[in-house]
């Protein structure tokens, strides 16, 4: 299986640092943001991963992770943000058929084992886990056992079921990516990719048990490298 890390985007909520820098460089704790997928993906035992990064900063990222880790990169540029299922797009050429997407600034602490990115039929798979403040992400409802409906960043949430930006797809998942509209905010959301596999009937889930940290935030960068040093054996 193959791995796929978007460190594009924006960076809107840490400005002004990301009007200069691209936000998977900042630190978290001690180390660069993106360390921390890249371990998650190794630690699942997948070493063979594509980074997407802007055109700008792709470069960082040869020199960062060569030097550091252990694994077959590739890189590709994603030249404008257009959102996260625009990312994924890029990634066609990339991947023969299964594949995780991992979002940069997602900080998992916990184990991700190769069982809990398997399928048990054709389709894709999203993680969640219960959060205080469902609002800030997609949003997941859940009925008996199945995905019923995903909200993007909800003004009332039906659940407390967070979205994680963790994502196992197929190659099918490129002829969904060709048919989307962008979204109001003009971005191409992965949202949308997954409600389409609700309304197939094909989107499984899986809870995440371990601590997950949406590292896009100041609050997020904060909480997310308290527990990183909390953890750390000094
Ligand atoms: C993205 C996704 C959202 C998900 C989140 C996880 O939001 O759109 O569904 O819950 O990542 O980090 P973003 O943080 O890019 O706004």
């Amino acid at each position: 299986m193959k791995g796929v890390i978007l460190a594009g985007g924006k960076g809107t909520r840490l400005r002004p640092t990301t009007r200069v820098v691209n936000k998977h460089v900042i630190p978290i704790y001690d180390r660069p943001m993106i360390y921390y997928p890249v371990e998650t993906l190794l630690g699942a035992g997948i070493d063979d991963i594509l980074v997407i990064s802007n055109a700008d900063h792709i470069g960082k990222y040869i020199e960062l992770l060569e030097e550091d880790f252990d694994a077959d990169f590739n890189y590709k540029v994603q030249s404008e943000p257009k959102g996260i299922a625009h990312g994924v797009g890029l990634a066609e050429n990339f991947v023969n058929d299964e594949f995780v997407v991992l979002l940069g600034d997602n900080i998992l602490i916990g184990d991700l084992t190769r069982e809990m990115l398997s399928l048990d039929s054709p389709g894709a798979k999203i993680f969640v886990k219960q959060v205080d403040e469902p609002a800030a992400y997609g949003v997941a409802t859940i009925d008996d056992g199945k995905v019923t409906r995903l909200d993007e960043k909800p003004d009332d949430p039906p659940s407390d079921y967070a979205v994680l930006g963790l994502y196992r797809y197929t190659s099918d998942v490129f002829d969904i990516i060709d048919d989307l509209e962008p979204s109001d905010r003009g971005e191409y959301e992965i949202t949308d990719v997954n409600k389409a596999y609700v309304e197939r009937g094909q989107l499984e889930y899986e809870v995440f048990d371990g601590e997950w940290f949406d590292a896009g935030t100041p609050e997020g960068i904060y909480k997310a490298s308290k527990v990183v040093r909390d953890n750390r054996q000094f």
